[in-house]
């Protein structure tokens, strides 16, 4: 169990204005969860103090060798006043998974959610209110010492820092447009497609700034081998609804397991579809774009919740789904999942957790 130290600010910052544009990840708060670990000592000195910049040494490992986790959740004012976090206990058996890749030392899953717990608790009152709005949270750990050779750090920071945050994408819940790639690849099997690091954001940028100055909002990312597989999204995973069944690429240690994915495979499962986690060529995208079968195409992630696909291009194909509306699954399952975070629907799994 952490003891964690409180140091409050002097000098609180202005809390956005109820209806204010809050974008995503641009605006943070008066606090910061901080903890160090040193090899022979394990973790220690858990804290919440004023947000501030760090001081690192420039040698400092993280910046050369990006040896580093991160992870991704939410905290949510229910209409019952109460704040609520959404599964946290899978971020951070996740954080784990990530860190066991990257030779980072694990943090107990216990000390982990309640270093966001006892953050947001501090933080509560920036939570914000209007629809589709939340309290991103983002835990990450940096290598700290300073050495330039390669190797595991025994120097560490864990932090925890939030950010008051609308949808994901400026388009909110209208469908956007996607970019198959067939240049450039995110992951490859035995690499670290399925950890949360930033090299494996880093390696998408090439690719997005393509699909961006194509008026494409995200990358739909493809294996890194044969270039035939679907993998993953930028910022999310993804599902189709192929002729009535809902499909999504199996995890095959080159993709993110996503919470809400898997949440989503859940719900579709409790409601009766036929889910399928496999393979799935872009051909037989390709296909079933062409033949009509292809009816509902969506991402999940913590970021961008459900969101729908309006359009998908892959070399010379463009595709279009659903006449730019969200399709009906889509919606469904936004509605659903929202509703159990801002705690106005049940919650028959036990995803909700009460700070
Ligand atoms: C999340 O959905 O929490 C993520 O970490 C994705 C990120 C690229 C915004």
């Amino acid at each position: 169990m952490l003891n964690i130290r409180i140091e409050k600010t002097t000098a609180p910052k202005a809390k956005p204005a109820k209806g204010e544009k809050l974008g995503f990840g641009h605006i943070f708060t008066d606090h910061m969860f901080v903890m160090n670990y040193t090899e022979g000592k394990g973790w220690y000195d858990p804290r919440i103090v004023p947000y501030q910049n760090l001081s690192l040494s420039p040698a400092s490992m993280v910046f050369h060798y990006g040896q580093e986790m991160f992870e991704g959740l939410k905290a949510y004012k229910g209409e019952d006043d109460k704040v609520y976090l959404f599964r946290p206990d899978m971020n951070a058996k996740r954080a784990n998974q990530s860190n066991d890749r990257l030779c980072i030392p694990n943090i107990p899953e216990e000390d982990f959610v309640e270093a966001v717990r006892a953050l947001v608790e501090v933080e509560q009152d920036w939570i914000p209110t209007d629809p589709g709005t939340s309290l991103y949270i983002r835990p990450f750990v940096i290598a700290t010492d300073d050495f330039l050779g390669v190797a595991p750090s025994k120097n560490y920071l864990f932090l925890v820092i939030v950010s008051p945050s609308g949808a994901y994408y400026a388009s909110g819940l209208a469908p956007v447009g996607i970019w198959i790639e067939d240049e450039y690849v995110r992951a490859v099997k035995g690499g670290m497609g399925f950890a949360k690091t930033g090299g494996n954001y880093a390696a998408s940028l090439i690719a997005q700034v393509k699909a961006h100055d194509d008026g494409y909002s995200q990358v739909l990312w493809l294996d890194g081998v044969e270039r035939k597989y679907i993998e993953e999204v930028g910022a999310m995973n993804i599902f189709f609804k192929i002729a009535g069944k809902v499909v999504t690429p199996m995890l095959n240690g080159s993709i993110l397991p996503g919470v809400t994915r898997n949440s989503v495979l859940t719900l579709c499962r409790a409601w009766g579809y036929e889910v399928e986690e496999r393979r799935i060529s872009v051909d037989e995208l390709v296909a079933a774009a062409k033949d009509g079968t292809l009816e509902e195409v969506f991402g999940t992630g913590t970021a961008a919740v459900v969101s729908p696909v309006g359009k998908l291009r892959y070399m010379n194909d463009v595709m279009q789904i659903g006449g730019g509306e969200i399709g009906e699954l889509t919606q469904k399952l936004y509605d659903e999942i929202t509703g159990i975070q801002w705690g106005k629907r049940p919650d028959p799994f036990g995803w909700r957790v009460e700070v």
